[in-house]
């Protein structure tokens, strides 16, 4: 999938089986003389879900990167291979200089993406330097120039992660080193605390933001009383952190949480829809705000437009959730 899909490249990009670890993952690299290294969700992890016992392999968290392909993730590594060739293209940005690229894929994976990352050149570096220093001090006449690495391949700077929890990890193993993140997608508020991060910086505002909006929209429509769903993660928990920071704020016509839970892909279905039951019985709350990774919600959103439902109780038909209206704010990570 992933080797078709480069086909669609515009740039000049070489799929490259890396070096010495038998079992690393493709990666898109662009040579260049400062490199940059890349973090991309090109696959989801794969899920527990019960409907997919092949991807379940009892209930431990697979390492692998064997969930389904993520288009978007395959659009924000063109989009950075994009600005590179824009970068290397104009005359007055860096001239002389051409800039290269290492983009690996995160799987949206903490393991994963750590794994990968220890790869990345600035790391090795450092091990690298590590050992010839030992090497030296135990006085052996050997030199260590069998270890010393093509500092060409040396990445400065981390572009990514899109998933917060992936920064966020991403950013302490980096902050070691002293080298920069930057993220693209990721939103989350834990990310502005500039004492924890000092490394990091991002393109898009602080989920923050986001919330206000939807407490805007919430006051616009009146809707008064909501039930809140988010995404077990660092996304979803401060995200619907945020929201309720804001609804707090309000001074006036204030908002209600009836319900409020958390869940992700990998919680099982019947987990699910006890959420649902829940929902469904507060009906004054007339609207669910769902703060949640984009598979989560979609996961979310099909079993709520499930129409077989058991009825439990025999006295009230259980119907669906009516999920006809549907609003969405910007799509982060
Ligand atoms: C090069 O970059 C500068 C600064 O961003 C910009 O003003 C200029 O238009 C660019 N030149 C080309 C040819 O794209
Ligand atoms: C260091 O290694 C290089 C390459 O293996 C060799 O040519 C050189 O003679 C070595 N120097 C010493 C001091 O051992």
């Amino acid at each position: 999938m992933f080797v078709c899909c480069l086909a669609l490249l515009g740039v000049s990009a070489l799929l490259v089986k890396g070096g010495t670890p038998v079992n690393q993952s493709p990666r898109i690299f662009l040579p260049g003389d400062v490199m940059l290294d890349g973090l991309a969700p090109i696959h989801y992890p794969p899920g527990t879900r019960e409907e997919d016992p092949a991807q379940n392999s009892n209930g431990k968290f697979s390492h692998h990167c064997g969930g389904p392909f993520n288009f978007r993730g395959l659009q924000h590594s063109e989009a950075i291979l994009y600005a590179v060739d824009q970068i290397n293209q104009n005359k007055t940005l860096l001239p002389g200089i051409m800039l290269g690229i290492d983009i690996k894929d995160t799987c949206n994976s903490v393991d994963h993406t750590i794994r990968e990352s220890l790869q990345f050149g600035f790391i090795r570096a450092a091990y690298m330097r590590t050992e010839e220093e030992s090497i030296r001090a135990c006085g052996l006449t050997q030199n260590a120039s069998g270890l010393a690495l093509d500092t060409t391949n040396k990445g400065v700077a981390i572009v990514g992660a899109a998933y917060s929890g992936i920064t966020i990890a991403v950013a302490n193993l980096a902050g070691l080193f002293h080298v920069p993140v930057v993220s693209y997608a990721s939103t989350s508020r834990l990310l502005s605390d500039r004492k924890r991060f000092q490394n990091v910086l991002r393109t898009v505002p602080s989920d923050t933001r986001q919330a206000q909006a939807m407490v805007d929209i919430i006051r616009k429509f009146d809707w008064n009383f909501v039930s809140t769903v988010a995404s077990d993660t660092e996304y979803g928990r401060s995200g619907i952190d945020s929201f309720k920071n804001a609804v707090k704020s309000q001074e006036h016509s204030r908002i209600c949480i009836a319900v409020d839970e958390v869940f992700t892909v990998r919680t099982p279905k019947t987990k699910v829809r006890e959420i649902m039951s829940k929902i469904r019985e507060h009906p004054e709350a007339k609207v669910i705000v769902l703060f949640a990774e984009l598979n989560d919600a979609d996961y979310f959103i099909n079993v709520a437009r499930e129409k077989t439902l058991q009825d439990t109780s025999g006295l009230v038909p259980m119907r669906s959730l009516d999920l006809t209206r549907f609003y969405a704010t910007t799509m982060t990570y």
